[in-house]
């Protein structure tokens, strides 16, 4: 069996490497040519799959990249992991999964599957992609090709749960449809969870989401009130997790960030205002994980007043620039919010990420471009008025850090664990 995967970001390149793995034949497509030539000499762009992992199929010929969209004509199935990113209003930006679906419409053959993969509103699937792909090849979804939306469960970073391990969702157009995504799936993936329809699957996937989004804002609610209580929310969620049943951790952090949880309620909440629905909750939940790094500086200014110092004119390094532990990835890092908040109070600002050594241009982001990750060490340490940590990478040692700095803002909790003099760790 040969099947494309479109889109061969954090979810595609995974996804392609565990069907090579399955022994499917897998042919990767993306607009970005650098990304293309970098797989096909084995390369990594993504820091945490290795190269070897890539190399080793691409020479045993079970997987190959390419811009050319005329390739599909020859494969069973295409799976489409493309970006599904908000407008600049906030509303959903389906524009490249339609470009996809329409490169996809010029080249569709009777009898292929195709898959939407990206994380979107319930409907996408049977109403706006399936518009495309007939238009497009003049063919008809469920009589002359077969479409389903499966989606996505990645956990950049996370070692312990494996592309193949992880059930996987399913929704056909048509019955038959839904049993033709099956015995691609199953190829690769251990457990099928099929459900009655596209946007069955898209709704589920939202769900999921939408489900941490909450509960990341009510923790990150409880931390405010914990705190003017005198109780550490941290030592609140360590006991509260001993109930076997019912009960669930979520941690508090600086905000939301990455690719998923700050983006798809939009999706949802848009769909919603579509059919006449408020998603009063959802919209709650993402006022309060939008306030936090508010609320984070607000900490640092008071920690520093502690010590009889202003915000304004602080050397003030942020500590981790990912959204989250152990990934290069920085889209949507509230590190960023920091960074600007800080620096608009008159800090004088820095960072350190071990997995981010530079910053690359962004459109969100432009001002920082080029900045560059200080050094690591009790010089660089000890220079700054106060250390803000914001994601808990693995690969920084803490305990040099308890050491070398002056004053620590911890997001995270990770300084729980070292020893330090009173009042050198504020939580935040
Ligand atoms: N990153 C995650 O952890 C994660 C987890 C679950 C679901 N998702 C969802 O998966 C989808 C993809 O996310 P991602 O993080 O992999 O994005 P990404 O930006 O890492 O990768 C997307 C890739 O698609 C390519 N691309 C864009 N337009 C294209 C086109 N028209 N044709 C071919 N290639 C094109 C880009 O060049 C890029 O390589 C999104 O809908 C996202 O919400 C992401």
């Amino acid at each position: 069996m040969t099947i494309a995967i479109i889109g061969l970001g954090y979810v595609g390149l995974p996804l392609c490497l565990q069907f090579a793995r399955s022994g499917v034949r897998v042919l990767g497509l993306d607009i970005d040519a650098k990304k293309v030539s970098a797989l096909n000499t084995g390369r990594s762009y993504i820091q945490h799959i290795p190269a070897g992992k890539i190399n080793k199929h691409v020479r045993a010929g079970r997987f190959s990249a390419t811009t050319d969209f005329a390739k599909i004509k020859a494969v069973a199935a295409i799976l489409i992991c493309v970006p599904t990113p908000l407008k600049k209003n906030r509303t959903p930006d389906l524009s490249f999964v339609l470009t996809t679906g329409k490169a996809i419409a010029a080249h569709l053959q009777r009898g292929q599957l195709v898959v939407l993969e990206s994380t979107t509103y319930p409907g996408t699937t049977e109403n706006e992609l399936r518009a495309v792909l007939e238009a497009g090849s003049g063919l008809k979804a469920g009589r002359d090709f077969h479409l389903a939306y499966s989606p996505e469960r990645e956990d950049p970073g996370n070692p312990q749960h494996r592309v193949a391990d992880i059930p996987k969702v399913i929704g056909g157009y048509t019955p038959a449809c839904l049993a033709a995504a099956k015995k691609v799936y199953r190829r690769a993936i251990r457990t099928l969870v099929p459900v009655a329809n596209c946007r069955t699957a898209e709704a589920a996937k939202l769900l999921e989401n939408v489900f941490r989004g909450v509960n990341i804002a009510l923790v990150n609610e409880l931390k405010g009130v914990y705190s003017a209580l005198d109780i550490d929310i941290w030592d609140a969620i360590a006991a509260a997790r001993t109930k076997p049943f019912g009960f669930m951790p979520f941690y508090p952090g600086p905000g939301l960030g990455g690719h998923c949880i700050p983006i798809d309620p939009f999706y949802l909440a848009w769909k919603a205002k579509q059919v006449g629905q408020e998603t009063r909750f959802v919209e709650l939940a993402g006022e309060i994980n939008r306030a936090m790094p508010e609320k984070v500086v607000a900490q640092v200014g008071k920690a520093l007043a502690a010590r009889k110092k202003k915000l304004r004119g602080a050397k003030i390094l942020v500590l981790g620039l990912a959204y989250k532990a152990n990934v290069a990835d920085d889209r949507e890092s509230p590190s960023y919010r920091l960074l600007d908040l800080l620096a608009a109070r008159g800090a004088v600002v820095a960072y350190y990420d071990p997995h981010v050594p530079v910053i690359r241009p962004t459109r969100e982001h432009p001002h920082w471009a080029g900045t560059k990750s200080v050094k690591w060490n009790r010089r660089v340490m000890a220079g700054f008025d106060a250390v803000l940590i914001a994601t808990a990478h693995a690969a920084v040692d803490y305990r040099q850090l308890a050491d070398w700095a002056r004053l620590i803002v911890d997001t995270r909790n990770v300084m729980a664990k070292f020893p330090t003099a009173p009042g050198k760790v504020w939580k935040a």
